[in-house]
């Protein structure tokens, strides 16, 4: 049994077809979803979801692309206590769309790594091209848990998180022929701290490249880990749910 540790159920994209969806990724082995929060809408819509379906859980956050939108604390933690919110997330920097705000970003990141200690919920961190920025703001902490979710640095910068106590989130682009820099450290990073995602509907594994995701796919970057790692899809696939039911604590004790 497979778990998608990252996507976005909570998009128009699935609008239409969320029940098939789901069911779908049940009968690819797909036992457990993350559907992760970006903003205030996708948060309620993440809410919505995990009271209708048992295999799906939630995580509560402003990604640094909404930085503009009310930060409303209470909301936020009255959201964060229910009992099917893993994690706070997606959280973190972007300096591909927006280089002119960083100070902004910053902050609300901060605001959220602090709930992260105070609640004792682990973090999805969104890093893009702001690796240094991200990385110079993590250290300032002590006692997080988290993981950076669909990772395209290399295994040096992989390293420099895992040596913060982070997990490695890696999704549909290792299937993508051209991409040696994440095969590589796949190839090359500790089994111990590896989680699967799909990041559905964007990033869609091959042979999808370019079509709407879905968590089903999970099983195919399992698939090629497992071929990178001369491992059977099974083994790889009992690992990092261990991993994820380490990290997330699915409806254990808050
Ligand atoms: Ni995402």
């Amino acid at each position: 049994m497979i778990i998608d540790t990252h996507c976005h159920l909570n998009t128009t994209e699935f609008d239409v077809d969320l029940h098939d969806v789901i069911m779908r990724a049940n009968t690819n082995g797909v036992e457990k979803i993350i559907c992760i929060g970006m903003y205030k809408e996708a948060n309620l819509k993440a809410l919505d979801i995990i009271e209708r379906y048992d295999q799906v859980y939630a995580t509560i956050g402003i990604h640094p692309s909404y930085v503009s939108e009310s930060y409303d604390e209470t909301l936020f933690i009255e959201q964060l206590k229910q009992k099917k919110v893993v994690a706070i997330g997606e959280i973190g920097i972007d300096l591909y769309w927006v280089k002119d705000n960083l100070d902004l970003q910053i902050e609300l990141f901060k605001k959220q790594l602090d709930l992260s200690l105070k609640l004792n919920l682990p973090v999805i961190i969104h890093l893009r091209n702001s690796a240094q920025e991200i990385y110079d703001v993590l250290k300032t902490y002590q006692g997080l848990k988290g993981v950076m979710h669909c990772f395209s640095e290399d295994i040096i910068w992989a390293q420099k998180f895992m040596d913060l106590g982070f997990y490695i989130g890696i999704g549909g682009p290792v299937t993508f022929k051209k991409n040696l820099v994440t095969k590589t450290l796949v190839k090359e990073m500790p089994l111990d701290r590896l989680l699967v995602e799909t990041d559905s509907p964007y990033l869609a594994p091959s042979p999808h490249r370019g079509k709407r995701n879905e968590p089903a796919y999970t099983k195919l970057v399992v698939e090629e880990i497992a071929a990178l790692r001369g491992l059977t899809s099974e083994e790889i696939a009992l690992i990092t749910t261990e991993n994820a039911h380490r990290l997330f604590n699915f409806g254990g004790n808050k």
